[in-house]
């Protein structure tokens, strides 16, 4: 409120300066410089010499305004230029006061003159101001004269004064007994006085024996019979004369900003009003000083004047004016004639503070409507979104199977934004053509990777709801576990366990780490993604095809145990259906090249790239590698290469030299050679592949294995036995003892039909 009580001071304020525009300010005595510079003489005596008055040349405005100060004198007299014509007082207002000689004329008994004295002046650019000055005749048998010129044409007026006896003469009355007057024309710029006898006093000699005349100041003469005489001893009386700067108009002067001579700020022009030429300069009401002079205007402290005593409580002043101000709690002009200051709030204030108040409340209300709108919308977003992403269906299946699926959640998008300190980029920890996955942080220090996939197809969203609910119920320790999902986004979210220690990829192809993957810990891995693999294939309705099996997307844990993870290109088979034809998908070099051609799925597709994975795992080369020779650039084409040109030990990886018993070696060998048969039925399935290296594993683990004399009977085994897979083909039968499906789901895959 604080705020709306300063606006309506301010609009008290506006009032006030305007109605004491009105009133009369009073001058104060100048307490602020009058003359142009610290050396110019700024008096004479008693007499103040403002600018642009000035005793040398350079401290006047112009040759006109020059002035001589008597010093020898005493006191010191003030004269017009170098002339006998005494300055008794300069007003800035434009007038100043000379003393002008009387004229007189006396005459002896005898009726002959015995004095006469006819004085004269002129002023070259001032005037003679033409209604303070009158000239004034007295005697009681004269008649005087004034002439002279106005500029360049010539004037001439005057009266007659007579009486008989001395009590004709009136006190205070100048109307022809004794004494007589007359107003001077305007522009007069020379006077010459003269006067005249008609009977040379010879019939008044007794009481008047002279006549006298001036040209003088009204209020500095008032008649009186005793003057008749008395005059005799005054000399001069003061007149006043206008004085302005230059000869031409303001608009004139303003055109030459350098001889302008209106220099103060707050200051303004004005012509002389109709007697002469020039302009003048005043300071604004409200100001005062010398306006000729730079920064010469300045503030009228009004509430320091006591003439100006006219507030209530309390005064202050503001530049070129003031205001008269109410405590707190009043209001009112705060003036001493006016409404003073009243107790309470006024009308004004109040209506102000009502409106004020209102505007605030309907901001509120429109802030609020705002932001409830805005929180709206959000909801009706995401349900939007919720809906578009398949929530319901999602929501119907996983509810229809609520006993098996244990521990998939549907997270919403608020938490996810908080997990990931709103998909700040410093979260990320890859990136892809699949999309981004971000780290995230849920209560109780939960650590999660979040997928954002690429924009999703709206065709293919059942597919994905199919995708989240086969990867929700895939509970096996290989598989990177699905926590949960957020179809609240635009682009739907899934949420994965995080597996903190890379991929194989990293392990295999960086030097450093790839000294710590022993053969055993490989063999470990192979056979672990074999499993999964193996368990995907052979579910109970439906099998699963990765699509994408390749040693980047097996995630290790810092135990390196495998998981298997990016299920976003897998497709379901129905268990009736052997082969599915798709897109193209999948990694180049560890493309099955039949699947290439034919552009039929297979679950013998993911057993050749297994089979690249196996072979990268042994030799710790890249997949693709273009230092190589055209026909080995893909590694799987270099493996069987080599294999036939029996060198196959040029390109086994040092660890697996050293550490890997031979034959063991070997027998991982033939799978990887089996798996990457050309012909699909030729390839074993992923369940043989994964007995065998689990056999292996086992072999490897048991000291049996390597000691001597079993070795050639369980070599024979082995090797019977991937013969066998290599031979059998599809054995859906097999169970190695996964949970299957339980629920029987249908399949709209496009590229199926
Ligand atoms: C005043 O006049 C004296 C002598 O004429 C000169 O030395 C001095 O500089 C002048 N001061 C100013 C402020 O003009
Ligand atoms: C100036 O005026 C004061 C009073 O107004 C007077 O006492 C003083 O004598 C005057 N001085 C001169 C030099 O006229
Ligand atoms: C004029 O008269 C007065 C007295 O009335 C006298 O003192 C004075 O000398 C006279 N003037 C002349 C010139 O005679
Ligand atoms: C008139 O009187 C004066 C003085 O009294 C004298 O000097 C003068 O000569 C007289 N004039 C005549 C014409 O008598
Ligand atoms: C008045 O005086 C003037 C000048 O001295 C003289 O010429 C004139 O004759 C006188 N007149 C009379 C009537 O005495
Ligand atoms: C006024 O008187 C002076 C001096 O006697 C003279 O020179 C001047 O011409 C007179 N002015 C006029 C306008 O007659
Ligand atoms: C006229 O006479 C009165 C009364 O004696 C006197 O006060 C006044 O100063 C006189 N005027 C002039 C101009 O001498
Ligand atoms: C103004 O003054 C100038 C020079 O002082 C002069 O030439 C000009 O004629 C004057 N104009 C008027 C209207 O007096
Ligand atoms: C001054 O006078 C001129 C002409 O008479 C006129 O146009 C102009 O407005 C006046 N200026 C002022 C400030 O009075
Ligand atoms: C003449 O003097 C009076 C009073 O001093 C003043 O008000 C008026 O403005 C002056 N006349 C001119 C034309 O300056
Ligand atoms: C008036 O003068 C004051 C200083 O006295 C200055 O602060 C103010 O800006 C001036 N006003 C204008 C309009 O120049």
């Amino acid at each position: 409120m604080g705020f709306l009580q300063i606006q309506f001071i301010n609009l008290l304020a506006i009032l006030v300066i305007i109605a004491s525009s009105k009133s009369s300010l009073s001058a104060t005595p100048p307490n602020f410089p009058i003359a142009l510079k610290p050396n110019c003489t700024d008096h004479c005596g008693n007499t103040s010499i403002p600018y642009p008055f000035g005793t040398t040349e350079d401290c006047s405005q112009s040759d006109d305004f020059f002035v001589t100060c008597n010093k020898k004198l005493h006191p010191p007299k003030l004269f017009l230029w170098d002339s006998n014509i005494e300055i008794i007082d300069i007003k800035l207002d434009g007038q100043l006061r000379v003393l002008q000689f009387i004229a007189s004329d006396c005459y002896h008994r005898n009726g002959t003159r015995a004095s006469y004295k006819e004085p004269w002046i002129w002023f070259s650019t001032f005037t003679v101001n033409n209604t303070a000055n009158k000239f004034t005749v007295i005697g009681c048998d004269t008649y005087g004269s004034i002439y002279g010129q106005r500029f360049d044409r010539y004037y001439m007026t005057g009266c007659t004064a007579y009486c008989y006896e001395k009590d004709d003469l009136i006190e205070g009355s100048c109307t022809g007994s004794g004494c007589c007057w007359t107003s001077i024309p305007k522009e007069v710029s020379t006077v010459n006085l003269t006067l005249s006898s008609y009977y040379n006093f010879s019939y008044v000699w007794d009481f008047n024996n002279c006549s006298y005349a001036f040209l003088a100041e009204e209020s500095a003469f008032t008649f009186s019979p005793e003057n008749m005489t008395n005059l005799r001893n005054v000399e001069e009386l003061p007149m006043v004369v206008d004085w302005a700067i230059g000869n031409g108009t303001c608009e004139e002067a303003q055109m030459n900003p350098s001889s302008y001579a209106c220099k103060s700020r707050n200051s303004s022009c004005y012509n002389k009003t109709d007697n002469g030429h020039g302009y003048r300069c005043s300071c604004w009401e409200g100001y005062q000083g010398n306006p000729y002079l730079i920064d010469g205007c300045q503030d009228v402290d009004e509430c320091k004047d006591p003439s100006l005593n006219i507030c209530e409580k309390r005064c202050v002043n503001t530049p070129g004016g003031f205001y008269c101000a109410c405590p707190k709690g009043y209001h009112g002009d705060g003036r001493k004639g006016g409404q003073g200051c009243i107790h309470g709030e006024s009308l004004t204030f109040k209506l102000t503070a009502g409106i004020s108040l209102g505007v605030i409340v309907l901001l509120l209300i429109a802030c609020w409507l705002h932001l409830e709108l805005k929180r709206r919308r959000q909801t009706k977003m995401r349900q939007m979104f919720f809906l578009q992403n398949g929530g319901m269906l999602l929501r119907e299946k996983i509810s229809r199977r609520e006993g098996s699926s244990d521990t998939t959640t549907i997270f919403s998008e608020f938490e996810l934004h908080k997990a990931t300190n709103n998909f700040d980029n410093n979260m990320i920890i890859g990136k892809g053509g699949f999309g981004i996955v971000y780290k995230g942080c849920l209560p109780h220090n939960r650590i999660i990777a979040i997928k954002k996939s690429k924009e999703i197809d709206l065709d293919q969203i059942e597919q994905f709801i199919n995708e989240v609910i086969i990867l929700s119920q895939i509970n096996h320790r290989n598989v990177v576990k699905l926590l949960g999902f957020c179809l609240e986004t635009q682009v739907p979210l899934l949420v994965y366990e995080f597996i903190n220690n890379g991929t194989l990829f990293e392990h295999i192809h960086n030097e450093a780490k790839a000294r710590f993957l022993s053969w055993e810990t490989r063999l470990k891995i192979a056979a672990e993604t074999a499993n999964v693999l193996a368990y995907l294939h052979s579910t109970a309705s439906t099998s699963i095809i990765h699509r994408d099996v390749k040693s980047a997307n097996i995630l290790l844990d810092h135990t390196l145990t495998a998981k298997v993870s990016d299920f976003g290109a897998s497709r379901l088979v129905p268990s009736d259906q052997t082969q599915l034809s798709t897109l193209m998908h999948g990694t180049l070099g560890y493309l099955d090249p039949e699947y290439m051609q034919t552009n039929q799925l297979t679950e013998k597709s993911d057993v050749y790239s297994f089979g690249v994975v196996l072979v990268e795992l042994l030799t710790g080369k890249k997949v693709l590698s273009f230092d190589r020779p055209e026909e080995e650039r893909g590694l799987a084409n270099l493996f069987l290469f080599v294999m036939k040109e029996d060198r196959l030990f040029e390109i086994l990886e040092e660890n697996v030299m050293r550490e890997g018993n031979k034959k063991e070696v070997m027998k991982v060998v033939m799978v990887a050679k089996s798996c990457l048969h050309l012909k699909g039925d030729e390839r074993p399935c992923m369940k043989e592949v994964a007995m065998e290296l689990e056999g292996l594993m086992l072999g490897e683990k048991h000291p049996w294995g390597q000691t001597g004399h079993n070795e050639e009977v369980k070599g024979l085994l082995l090797e019977g036995e991937l013969s066998g897979a290599i031979n059998v083909g599809d054995d859906n039968s097999t169970s190695i003892g996964f949970d299957s499906e339980k629920d029987h789901i249908m399949l709209p895959i496009r590229g199926g039909r």
